[in-house]
């Protein structure tokens, strides 16, 4: 039986908090994790079968042209050879986005430096590989083809527009007009892509690393031409996402073409490099932000502009300024994105898509008006939290951005008052500390959930969400727990398969609100049941500790069940609420740094960051979240950007050597506060997404420390030494 909630109004009755188990909430640790740190939990590249073939994908060193032939006999001799597959549906761009199609790309072409052309496979890993060395390849290289952002024409996407900018700025007390840059960043997720494929002439199943099993299954299929029934996909344990996982890649193709044409179990693991290579960045930003305020620094006038880039014919285009529409006032508006087109591997989400990027630069902006105005920058920054969304007049749900730069300021220390940088040096070391605000939109999406009471009184959740490393087996667990009774040790939670209901996948924030909403719904059903049984209101039943008990009664769940089954499956879709309102995550930022003055180095200090996300379904992983975003931060500001050639445009850092991450010594204690929060609009669990919140501006707290610290204003993304020092003061 289906219950089913399209949620078309906010949902103030805040079930959860009525209930009396306890666990929603609580820092429970991860059901999984023994398995995760012991290494018994098995990944995609970890499953095997009996005969099962090794296939290692060809990619090309060019940036645009055509293959003309592939010779597979040079190969095809070589000890432990099977095939070469070369299928255009390879060579194309499979499926690189959310839910995309099959390659709409002409066969054969090439149009970024590393494109898969060939998967070669062998009876070992080590001959597939050498043979894919040796496969001969030959194209028609197009050295023409742009490598460079800033050439070429872009197209300019439809703007935001109110009032008159200029005008605002010509008549304003105080203004800021800035350009930043930002360079391109690689989701670098610990696992590879990986996918092992078996087919019984009949059906696919394919082992594999996937966020949304739901559309990767049908962007597969369509793929290979098969009936979505005819494939599975199976993701219990996914080594990391962050976007790079949201719709199949060439991997996941090759291994189930492979074994679909040779009849035998077929696993491709991407190396590293090709990883790097293949899969999609973030695209490079440049944008300018305006700021427009009165003598009071109120903002009269905003402006947001951004180019970015994508290949020829991707519709995907970083999303710069999707929080800039309504964080901050003003009455006169103007955002503009556009897109130039780029020969580089596809750009497409990368963690926090849009903000990640587009919040940073407009809290430097803030800052340096802040400076402008003297005022202090929180201060500046409360001064001009909207009343309704700036641009479309609609009302704000619940946001706790104010309380957030309040609480974060006192958990900080945070010194009121104008500021003037340098005021601080330790040895050679000027220490400083910076603001930013942090937004981030928030997504549901359609999500279906089942539960089952088992006879023995434990219960059973099963969907075909994604844990990414997010947490998603410990909350679904504490949303059922919690709403009927159960500790969550009596819970077992299934995920990641497509024989289970499809679930919403994990991407955008959206995961944790969608799929705990579709437990809580199946949950709903079952309580109905058992009050149906004992002849009560479900409003009147409690369910605590395996038993229900009601006014003048109480009685062993598991006696209610009488020896069978009883299974509910929760349907949720996103409604009106989420359209009547502008619904959206909040937080801030709050860095200390010390920048060396004789090298420009940067080191964080210290960094605490405070976040209103709706309901907490787990302390422990949400803050984890927070931690792994503030990490992000660091990295962004700090360090990370794909680097391409000028001459070739082949991406140049393309390992996690060259490519840097931060890592423990980077990354100092950081302090994460979680504020209490409902949001009825957001969720029937009044949860809100809070995975990508933690890198949403943050970048942008850091590089107003460095300017606090040492009087160097940066406007390129990262802030490496060498930038630092260039714009140090004398
Ligand atoms: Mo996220 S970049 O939507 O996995």
């Amino acid at each position: 039986m289906s219950i089913y909630c399209k949620q078309d109004a906010p949902d103030e009755r805040n079930v959860l908090d009525t209930m009396v188990q306890g666990v929603v909430g609580k820092p429970l640790v991860r059901p999984e994790g023994m398995l995760k740190v012991t290494g018994t939990a098995t990944y995609a590249a970890e499953f095997s079968a009996i005969d099962c073939l090794e296939g290692v994908l060809v990619t090309v060193p060019v940036v645009r042209g055509k293959v003309t032939s592939i010779d597979k006999d040079s190969v095809l001799n070589m000890p432990g050879v099977v095939a070469v597959i070369a299928d255009q549906r390879l060579t194309g761009r499979a499926a690189q986005g959310m839910a995309g199609k099959a390659p709409a790309q002409p066969a054969q072409d090439i149009s970024y430096w590393g494109q898969p052309v060939a998967l070669v496979v062998a009876e070992t890993f080590e001959e597939a590989r050498d043979a894919a060395k040796r496969l001969l390849i030959h194209c028609d290289a197009d050295d023409d083809a742009p490598v460079d952002p800033d050439a070429g024409e872009a197209r300019k996407r439809t703007p935001t527009t109110k009032g008159d900018l200029a005008h605002a700025m010509a008549q304003a007390a105080y203004t800021v007009d800035a350009r930043f840059t930002t360079e391109g960043h690689a989701s670098a997720a610990m696992e590879p892509h990986a996918a092992m494929a078996q087919w019984d002439g009949e059906k696919l199943t394919v082992h594999a690393s996937l966020q949304m099993l739901k559309f990767n299954r049908a962007e597969l299929a369509d793929c290979l031409g098969l009936e979505e029934e005819k494939v599975r996909l199976l993701s219990p344990y996914v080594g990391g996402g962050f976007g790079s996982k949201l719709g199949v890649s060439q991997e996941t193709v090759g291994a189930s073409l492979a074994a679909m044409e040779l009849g035998r179990p077929v696993r491709v693991v991407m190396s590293r490099q090709q990883v790097f290579q293949t899969i999609m960045r973030r695209s490079e930003t440049s944008q300018r932000v305006r700021l427009a305020a009165d003598a009071k620094g109120h903002l009269i006038g905003f402006g947001h502009e951004a180019r970015v880039s994508n290949l020829p014919e991707e519709r995907f285009a970083e999303p710069v300024l999707q929080s800039s529409q309504f964080l901050y006032a003003g009455d006169n508006r103007l955002l503009q994105l556009e897109v130039a087109r780029l020969h580089r591997m596809t750009a497409g989400s990368v963690r926090a898509p849009g903000e990640a990027v587009g919040v940073q630069t407009v809290e430097q902006a803030m800052d340096m008006l802040a400076e402008k105005a003297g005022i202090d920058p929180v201060e500046l920054r409360l001064r001009n939290i909207p009343e309704e969304h700036p641009a479309e007049g609609k009302p704000f749900s619940s946001r706790k951005l104010a309380d957030c730069l309040k609480e974060g300021a006192r958990a900080f220390g945070w010194q009121d008052g104008p500021r003037k940088p340098r005021h601080t040096r330790e040895g050679e070391w000027w220490i400083g500390s910076g603001v930013a605000s942090a937004a981030r939109v928030h997504a549901v999406e359609e999500a279906k959930a089942r539960v089952t009471l088992q006879p023995d009184g434990t219960a059973l959740v099963e969907t075909d969400m994604t844990d990414i490393g997010t947490g998603t087996y410990a909350i679904l667990g504490q949303v059922a727990g919690e709403m009927l009774g159960l500790s969550p040790d009596d819970i077992e939670v299934k995920l990641g398969d497509t024989d289970l209901p499809p679930g919403s996948g994990s991407g955008g924030s959206f995961g944790a609100p969608s799929c705990g909403s579709a437990v809580f719904l199946a949950c709903e059903g079952l309580r109905e049941e058992l009050a149906e049984r004992i002849g009560i209101s479900p409003a009147d039943l409690t369910l605590k500790d395996g038993f229900a008990s009601w006014d003048g009664g109480r009685k062993a769940v598991v006696d209610l069940i009488e020896g069978k089954p009883v299974q509910r499956t929760g349907h949720f879709e996103p409604g009106a609420s989420t359209e009547d309102f502008s619904v959206s995550s909040y937080g801030a930022f709050f860095a200390e740094v010390a920048v060396n003055r004789w090298t420009g180095e940067t080191r964080v200090r210290r960094m605490t960051g405070a976040f209103g996300f709706g309901r907490v379904l787990n302390a422990r992983t949400a803050r984890s979240q927070c931690l792994g975003g503030m990490t992000w931060c660091i990295g962004h500001a700090l360090t990370e950007s794909l680097l391409f050639d000028p001459v070739d445009g082949h991406l140049v850092n393309c390992d996690l050597a060259e490519y840097h991450v931060p890592v423990h010594r980077d990354v100092p204690d950081l302090e994460v506060l979680m504020l209490e929060e409902r949001d009825g609009a957001a969720s029937p669990i009044q949860a809100k997404g809070v995975g990508e919140l933690g890198l949403c501006g943050g970048a942008g707290a850091i590089a107003n420390a460095i300017y606090d610290a040492c009087g160097a204003r940066l406007f390129a993304y990262p802030m490496t030494p060498d930038r630092v020092l260039a714009a140090m003061p004398d």
